[in-house]
């Protein structure tokens, strides 16, 4: 077996709107990984149709998490990016893994129930099987470790099980064309540091998110000083001053996600954001706050804009990604048909 011992997947939605969440809880990991590891980053654009999209936004959006994945630091040409629909391997074998995940297993998956509302019915087959799409895209390549925020947590428990089924369901024939054992790797969940699950603005008991109907709910990637001034100067508090220790934060969800928040971007723990700022008010520490938002923010919207007006230059990349991503998947692929026994080429 020629795989690496470890290789890093990720993908974030084309849906619009990158937020601080998936700044946060994606992509500076994302980008930090890149010192350790082989990295593949994928604009996910096979799960963003689980919802109707509008065509021709959805194409400016594809480029748009494209160029925000190169304006916050990704290398395309040390590591791999492309969009998902470009290696049609993953369509492929989100089949072949749809055959052995269970109903009651994606039954179970906590984000269908919340997406799909009172109208489960209603609901696109797609988004059901989300991430059994999911799965496939991390064993496509053999992946070991999965840097994302906190509610895809159950997604990736899904796809370690649906990796071991796989493995146990054709031990024999897995030894028998002498593949290892562990012919899917179990990927590991990275999810680390202060901001795993950055919340709401208005409400720090929902997750910030780009669905939400509110624009003061979220700071986007591509929001402007002023908006990051205004939006984090509005953003809910309670009126006690802010502990001068983490236990302080318990019961004050507003509090812990500004803390969390500020100890992401400035680098630092939540103790030491609490020790400089323990026992001040909300508002010096929102201008704080703003501050190193937008020291973090700006740099990158600006280039991500000036990337989007070379349109060619990110579909070249993209192609350029795609090309490399699928050397990678089709070895494995073409393994995975012959321990299932499907004749191929
Ligand atoms: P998506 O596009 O919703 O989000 C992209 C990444 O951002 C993280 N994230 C957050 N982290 C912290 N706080 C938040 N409020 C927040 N909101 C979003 C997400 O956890 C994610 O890491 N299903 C995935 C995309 C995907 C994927 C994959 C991820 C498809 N295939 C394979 C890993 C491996 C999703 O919808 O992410």
């Amino acid at each position: 077996m020629t795989a690496p011992k470890s290789r890093v997947f990720s993908g974030v939605q084309p849906t619009g709107n990158l937020h601080l969440g998936n700044y946060l809880g994606a992509i500076t990991k994302f980008v930090a990984l890149q010192e350790s590891h082989e990295c593949l980053y994928c604009v996910v654009d096979l799960h963003a149709i689980t919802v109707w999209q509008d065509p021709k936004e959805l194409e400016h959006n594809i480029r748009e998490v494209t160029a925000a994945f190169i304006a916050s630091g990704i290398d395309p040409e040390a590591h791999i990016v492309f969009n998902q629909s470009r290696v049609s391997g993953h369509a492929e074998l989100a089949w072949v893994l749809s055959c052995v995940a269970r109903m009651g297993w994606l039954n179970r998956m906590t984000q269908f129930k919340e997406k799909a509302g009172k109208h489960r019915e209603n609901a696109s087959v797609g988004l059901f099987t989300y991430p059994n799409l999911m799965a496939a895209d991390i064993l496509l390549y053999r992946a070991t470790h999965v840097p994302v925020g906190e509610d895809q947590k159950q997604h990736l428990e899904l796809s370690r099980d649906i990796a071991q089924k796989f493995n146990t369901d054709f031990a024999d024939s897995i030894a028998e064309h002498g593949f290892d054992e562990t012919f899917f790797p179990l990927p590991e969940p990275l999810i680390t540091g202060p901001a795993t699950r950055v919340m709401s603005l208005r409400d720090g008991t929902s997750k910030m998110s780009k669905s939400d109907p509110s624009d003061m709910t979220r700071i986007n990637m591509m929001d402007d000083a002023d908006s990051i001034a205004k939006k984090f100067r509005k953003a809910r508090t309670d009126p006690e001053p802010l502990p001068s220790e983490e236990a302080g934060l318990k019961d004050r969800p507003e509090a812990e996600n500004l803390v969390g928040i500020y100890a992401a971007l400035a680098g630092v723990t939540k103790a030491e954001t609490l020790k400089e700022f323990g026992g001040g008010q909300f508002s010096g520490f929102k201008e704080a706050l703003t501050g190193v938002a937008v020291e973090k923010l700006a740099p990158i919207s600006n280039e991500t804009k000036k990337l989007m007006d070379d349109p060619a230059h990110i579909d070249a990349i993209l192609s350029d990604g795609a090309a490399r991503a699928r050397a990678i998947a089709e070895p494995i692929l073409r393994q995975t048909r012959q321990v299932i026994g499907l004749l191929t080429d």
